[in-house]
């Protein structure tokens, strides 16, 4: 819009991020429904916070009941449910906080477009890998069922893809191991590349 001009505050985020004594970033958690994507995310936000960083969780089931009421899962609306995140990320990253963001996010182009959004080391892609017939097997909401009954359409993992991470930071395969341990692999991968920027 070439009728609006960017406005530079005195305050960015440089600055913001000084006063906070962190580096913001955003760890993207990606995966079927019922993966454990919102399990790890909460439990890696608790370490995070008992360690004195600011975050924040965004969480795709909780943002559909505001930001993106209005949206639903077809191709068009789950573009702009990612398009929207992303921009809010954005602006909470700006602020000097870690994002932990959980979403479905099915489309790979989608999530490298995500990507390019943000500089390197700032966008940390997790592959939460646990298998389709696991998230299934535990269908915490019902859905699958009803995916499977054909009374949701457009489901992910049953009549809509999921293409997974080539190149994903990390990929947990929540079926196997132990929370904590995975949590803490999370991390260790946060603190090394921390510890890396600082030098
Ligand atoms: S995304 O595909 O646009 O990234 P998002 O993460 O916001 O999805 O929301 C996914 C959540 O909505 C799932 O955890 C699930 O509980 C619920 N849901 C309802 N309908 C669908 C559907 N058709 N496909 C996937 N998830 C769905």
């Amino acid at each position: 819009m070439s009728e609006i001009s960017w406005h530079s505050h005195k305050i960015d985020k440089v600055q913001r991020q000084e006063l906070l004594k962190q580096q913001p970033r955003l760890l993207w958690f990606t995966g079927l429904s019922g993966s454990g994507k919102s399990t790890l995310a909460g439990a890696l936000e608790s370490i995070l916070h008992q360690k004195g960083f600011a975050t924040y969780l965004l969480d795709g089931d909780n943002v559909r009941h505001g930001l993106c009421n209005d949206l639903g899962f077809s191709e068009r609306d789950r573009n702009e449910n990612m398009r929207r995140v992303t921009e809010v990320s954005k602006l909470i990253l700006d602020a000097g906080v870690i994002v932990l963001g959980a979403f479905v996010s099915p489309s790979r182009q989608q999530r490298e477009w995500i990507r390019s959004q943000f500089s390197e080391n700032e966008f940390i892609e997790i592959h939460v890998a646990t298998p389709l017939d696991v998230c299934e097997q535990r269908d915490p909401k019902g859905l699958y069922k009803k995916a499977r009954a054909g009374e949701i359409k457009d489901f992910t993992g049953i009549d809509a893809e999921y293409e997974e991470p080539i190149a994903a930071e990390l990929t947990i395969n929540t079926s196997k191991g132990d929370l904590g341990q995975q949590v803490h692999a999370i991390l260790e991968y946060l603190l090394a590349l921390d510890a890396a920027s600082a030098a």
